[in-house]
């Protein structure tokens, strides 16, 4: 290799500048010859107790330290700020953005020349991918691997998606306080991430459909030793791509992404990869819009039997023959030249892949949807665009018309929707305001909103809901979220008001507000912006550069990519 390192210009020279970077790096026991031009190869960790779904990733860094020394390179372990799911408020996708930049600036300041990015819950995957994305330096991701199955009562409950089932079963008086806590005993058994196909199976799936990732990181559960082994060739591999100087930039091509939206469709993805993608696109400088999911997932059927979709969870899709096995079942509508991590095309990484059990992953003509992308919506309601994920919605009310029910907030929301005075029924769409980026801050995931007590006492079990808000990955419903602009900058859903008529048709593609324009002028002009909840610290800073969610809800400073030349010296 005749290129030079970027880590010489640290560790090379025997310059006082030289002796100071190598002194202190010999504290750790590191020899003479660490330091001899082999790759330096920086491996992001978001390890966190407090993010439980990464917190086995003390013992999987391990195995691609050991892979990195195998193939020659230095590995150099560091942490970044983790934004775990489950604990962080008021919404994980708050700190996403400060999490990248955390990735980004760590990366460039540091003597590394590979990065190895080990990803797993929700915000961690696109974070790391969007802050290295800015960096462009040859980069691999790995996931921690679902969690196994849930199990209580002797069958298989997700993680997720049943906890709002269970919750539901309780409000409705058919599960009692006792069953619902012993079921919070059975969901998470093991390290990992939510096994259903929520947003960090979906971004497990994405990196590698992307092909940032070896074939098979989607699905080996964390506690399997493919998992274990999966992070050794990682981390061989990523001394490889040093050599071969095998960037992001090379790999995250237009094609990549379209190939992820596609197998997007045909996983039953989370909404949240929607902006997500969006992001990450525009931190590497690829043009994505959110008409190419709309145009690109249209005719995609889903043919994963996984849950929120389906039945199956993310153990049964790994003994199934995992994502290799989606993408060989959809591979006419691949580009299968594009080129991977592995430094083949996805072509030559799916060739030999199998499905072993065809009622979890679905031959075409058995899928459980035949329009299985993601829908995205326009109209006088949304018209920067609003989403919708048909396969986790009810077929009957895709094409629906009904009277506004209107919470100002989240807060107003929970306050009144027991009310057994709350004038609504099932035919009503429930209009959630003040949940997007800005309004929140964050952008919950709240757009799911439970249905009122009274209802789901009478077996209801879905409605349409409309909102600036995300959903989880885990959750279902026909929900109409990412409305967009947002309620909080006077988007036209702030100008909703209870008894409007409201019509969604999916099929059309259309989300229309039935009220006289006149009418909305007059509203709009006493329409004043709610307060903000901070002004100050990175909540304020937050507030104030936050983008809108068709353009991937990334702060407008952060967007593109920044390079990864050498910053002048420290001493
Ligand atoms: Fe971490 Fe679901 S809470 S992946």
């Amino acid at each position: 290799m005749t290129r030079k390192l970027r880590s010489r210009e640290w560790f090379g020279g025997n310059t006082k500048d030289g002796f100071v970077h190598r002194s202190w790096m010999k504290n750790n026991g590191l020899p003479d010859d660490a330091f001899d031009g082999r790759p330096v190869i920086g491996i992001c960790n978001t390890f966190s107790e407090f993010t439980p779904c990464n917190a086995h990733f003390r013992g999987l860094v391990e195995h691609i330290k050991a892979g990195v020394l195998e193939a020659g390179g230095l590995p150099l372990e560091f942490p970044v700020f983790s934004c775990g799911e489950s604990n962080l408020r008021p919404t994980a996708m708050l700190f996403r953005n400060l999490a990248s930049m955390d990735v980004e600036e760590s990366i460039r300041g540091n003597p590394m020349d590979g990065v190895v990015l080990m990803v797993g819950c929700d915000k961690t995957t696109p974070a790391l991918v969007m802050g290295a994305a800015s960096c462009d330096l040859p980069t691999i991701a790995i996931s921690g691997g679902p969690m196994l199955n849930g199990r209580f009562k002797g069958r298989s409950i997700g993680s997720g998606t049943d906890v709002w089932n269970f919750t539901d079963d309780v409000r409705a008086g058919v599960m009692s306080p006792e069953e619902f806590s012993a079921a919070e005993s059975g969901m998470a058994r093991s390290p990992g991430h939510c096994m259903t196909m929520g947003t960090a199976s979906t971004m497990a799936s994405m990196v590698e459909a992307l092909g940032l990732a070896l074939p098979g990181n989607a699905a080996y559960p964390a506690v399997d030793a493919h998992r274990a082994r999966l992070a050794r060739m990682t981390g061989r591999r990523i001394v490889e791509m040093v050599h071969a100087d095998l960037r992001m930039s090379a790999i995250l091509k237009k094609t990549a992404f379209d190939n992820a939206i596609r197998v997007n469709g045909a996983i039953g993805g989370s909404t949240n990869a929607v902006v997500h993608l969006l992001a990450i696109a525009g931190r590497i400088g690829t043009d994505l819009s959110l008409d190419d999911w709309d145009r690109l997932g249209r005719d995609v059927p889903t043919i994963l039997n996984l849950m929120p979709s389906g039945t199956y969870l993310m153990e049964d899709f790994c003994y199934a023959g995992g994502l290799p096995a989606v993408m060989k079942e959809i591979e006419d509508l691949l580009d299968l030249d594009a080129l991977t991590v592995s430094g083949h095309s996805l072509g030559h990484n799916i060739a030999g892949a199998e499905n072993f059990n065809s009622d979890v992953i679905r031959p075409r003509n058995k899928a459980l949807t035949g329009q299985g992308g993601i829908a995205v919506l326009r109209g006088n309601l949304a018209p920067d665009g609003a989403i919708i994920k048909p396969s986790a919605a009810s077929p009957d009310l895709m094409s629906h018309r009904g009277r506004a029910v209107v919470f100002e907030t989240i807060e107003d929301y929970k306050a009144r929707i027991d009310d057994p005075d709350l004038d609504i029924d099932e035919s009503c769409i429930m209009v959630l305001k003040n949940c997007g980026p800005k309004g929140y801050p964050g952008m919950a995931e709240v757009g799911n909103m439970a249905l009122p007590q009274k209802l789901l006492k009478k077996g209801v079990r879905d409605m349409v809901r409309i909102s600036d808000a995300r959903m989880s990955g885990t959750a279902f419903g026909t929900v109409v979220l990412h409305a967009a602009p947002e309620a909080t900058v006077g988007g036209p859903i702030a100008l909703v008001q209870d008894g409007d008529m409201i019509e969604l048709d999916v099929h059309a593609r259309r989300l229309e507000l039935m009220v006289s324009e006149d009418e909305l002028s007059l509203r709009r002009s006493l329409w004043r912006p709610p307060q903000p909840h901070r002004i100050s610290g990175y909540e304020g800073l937050y507030i104030e550069r936050v983008q809108q969610a068709d353009k991937g809800v990334d702060l407008d400073f952060l967007v593109g990519c920044r390079g990864n030349d050498v910053p002048r010296e420290s001493h």
